[in-house]
Order: structure tokens, then C-alpha cells, then sequence
């Protein structure tokens, strides 16, 4: 069997860092994002009873090491749901330029979960397709999810994402600096836990911010929606700071762009800043004002790659599962 899927990166609103559990993939706590409708990764899931091994392509090159292992890691876990022994080719090719800090895991491995599934013959709902793409990576369990979506922490059961409503955003996405990350987010987080004085803070004002996230966007309060925003990603990247030795994403660029951001508010924009790790920014705004917000962002930081986002559609099978030829 052949099957082909799409999913979109998402970008959080409230963070997910630190893992409970990290064979399961259990965060710390619950988080919020929005999904986004730029960038998709398309993936290919292809059985192949011949094959000894999986043989995984990324962006048309035969992947290797780490990358290749937790593709392999992940089929795993599928094959075991399915009862099957059988290999498989997958081909994933993401859109994003390189080092936007969104050709990240998220679409990646929500693409992967949806394709890989109905090759292996799977029928899983929203809930299963999340709990399985977090296995992958934690954060894909939430690109299952069009729009705006909750991340719930809980046991292996509970811990998936699911659609919240809220009011009408998008997000303008400041690409800074293209060189890959240094630390990865799996490893930063470990030692945030490890070493950082003020991870136990992080996750009780964490679970204060997503209660009151849930309460503002209800409420349609997009001031307070964009203020907890900003504010939980800098608490974020204060917990990281406080880490020994200390991780720090953000440049001096990317504490600029938070800067202006600031001033479009004093200017009457309702935009706001967040950043994940890595040094670039998203620019959170209601849909109607990202134009405005871009144009700003642009006459002032002429060196960022800009990109508008709005809120875009949950993973999704692409064409017909097929049997292979
Ligand atoms: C800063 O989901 O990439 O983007 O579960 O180890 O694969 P793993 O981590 P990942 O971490 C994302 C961290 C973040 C915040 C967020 O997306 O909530």
C-alpha cells in the first residue's frame, strides 16, 4: 500500500518545554498553537514486503543517522499497532526555506503519522493520529490539528491535541538567520530540567498561562491573547537561560524584532512577538492587520525574509490510498 500526506508547521502560543515522560513523548504540561497554511511537508509512505530495511528520502536525499533512525523509530511504533513486519519507503519534502525554524519536526512527523497509518492499513481518528504524531516528535501532535489547538499533558491516553476556537489570527514569521541550531530542542529541553533553577516555575506559570490563554481566546481578548503570548515565550527562553552551561536561541536581531514589535503596539498594531528555538520570530496579529504588520517589519529589519501565515488546515491524506505498483 501507498499513501500520501500533507500537514502544515504550527508555531505555539503557549510552550511546550520539558518532556515527563520522553519514551512516550508527555510534556511537562499542556501547550497552545496555532497551525499554520504556509510551508506544508508532503510525505510518502510506501510498504514494501521485499525490503530488509526502511528506506527514508528527505528532500530527495537518502537520510542518514539520527534523522533516519527516528523515522525508523517511529514506523516502529506503527508497525507494532498494526501487526506487521513489513519495511517501507517514505519520501518527505518540506517547503519551508531553509532555517525559518519552521521546516521543524511538527509537519514533518504529523504528515508522517497520517501517511504512514493508512499505509499500514490503520483507521485512526483526530485524538489516535495526535497521540501517535507526538511520538515523533511532541509538537507534531499538534499540526494533526487545524487552527488553533490545545495540547493536553496526561497520560499516554489523554496526551493529544484537539481544536479550540478563538478569534480570527495569523502570524508574520521574521526569518533572521539561516544556520541550523546548535542545540536541538530535545536536548535543551533535558537540561533545562536538569539544570535550570527556574524549570518548576516555568511549569506551574505554564499551566497558569494556558488556563488564561483558554479563558482570553474565548473571550476573544486579543490583548490578552498577544500578551501571554510574548510573555510565555520570553519565560521560556529566561528558563533556558538559566541553564548551566546556559542555551540561548535568541540574537541580538531577534530581541530587536521583539523591540519593534512593542512599538507597533504603542502605534495602535495589535502584534506581538514569539519565538521557539532558534533566533527567528512570529509575529502573532488578528488576519486583518498582518499586512500592515509585514510592511512595518519591513521597512525596519530589510535583512528578514518575511512571511504571512494565516491559521491553516489540520494533516490530511493527499490523494488515494493506493496499493503500490
Ligand atoms: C520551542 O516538538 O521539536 O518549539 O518533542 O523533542 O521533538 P521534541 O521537541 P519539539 O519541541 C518544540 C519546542 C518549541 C515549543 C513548542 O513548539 O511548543
Amino acid at each position: 500500500m501507498r499513501a500520501v500526506a500533507r500537514a502544515h508547521p504550527n508555531i505555539a502560543l503557549i510552550k511546550y518545554w520539558g518532556k515527563r515522560d520522553e519514551a512516550l513523548v508527555l510534556p511537562m504540561t499542556g501547550s497552545l498553537s496555532l497551525t499554520l497554511d504556509i510551508f506544508p511537508t508532503t510525505t510518502s509512505v510506501e510498504l514494501d514486503a521485499l525490503a530488509s530495511a526502511d528506506i527514508v528520502e528527505l528532500g530527495g536525499e537518502t537520510a542518514r543517522g539520527t534523522a533516519a533512525e527516528r523515522v525508523t523509530a517511529f514506523l516502529d511504533i506503527v508497525r507494532r499497532l498494526a501487526g506487521s513486519s513489513v519495511h517501507a519507503r517514505v519520501s518527505s519534502r518540506n517547503t519551508a526555506p531553509t532555517g525559518a525554524g519552521l521546516a521543524s519536526s511538527a509537519a514533518g512527523f504529523a504528515a508522517l503519522a497520517v501517511a504512514a497509518s493508512a499505509a499500514y492499513g490503520l483507521d485512526l481518528d483526530g485524538p489516535a493520529l495526535s497521540r501517535l504524531a507526538r511520538r515523533g516528535s511532541g509538537s507534531a501532535a499538534r499540526s494533526i490539528v487545524p487552527g488553533l489547538a490545545i495540547w493536553h499533558e496526561g497520560d499516554d491516553e489523554h496526551s493529544y491535541a484537539e481544536p479550540v476556537p478563538g478569534p480570527d489570527l495569523g502570524m508574520v514569521i521574521a526569518t533572521l538567520d539561516a544556520r541550523p541550531k546548535t542545540v536541538s530542542s530535545r536536548v535543551a529541553m533535558r537540561a533545562s530540567i536538569d539544570t535550570s533553577p527556574f524549570f518548576p516555575g516555568w511549569v506551574d506559570s505554564t499551566r497558569r498561562d494556558l488556563a488564561e490563554m483558554l479563558q482570553a481566546l474565548a473571550a476573544g481578548d486579543i490583548e490578552r491573547v498577544g500578551a501571554l503570548t510574548e510573555s510565555n515565550a520570553l519565560r521560556m527562553h529566561g528558563v533556558m537561560a538559566a541553564a548551566r552551561p546556559p542555551i540561548r536561541y535568541l540574537s541580538p536581531q531577534s530581541v530587536r524584532v521583539f523591540d519593534l514589535v512593542s512599538e507597533l503596539r504603542s502605534a495602535g498594531l495589535a502584534a506581538y512577538a514569539t519565538a521557539d528555538a532558534g533566533p527567528n520570530v512570529a509575529v502573532l496579529a488578528p488576519a486583518a492587520d498582518l499586512a500592515a504588520v509585514r510592511d512595518a517589519l519591513a521597512s525596519e529589519v530589510p535583512a528578514a525574509q518575511l512571511s504571512v501565515a494565516h491559521a491553516g488546515p489540520g494533516a490530511r491524506l493527499v490523494g488515494a490510498t493506493e496499493a503500490a505498483s
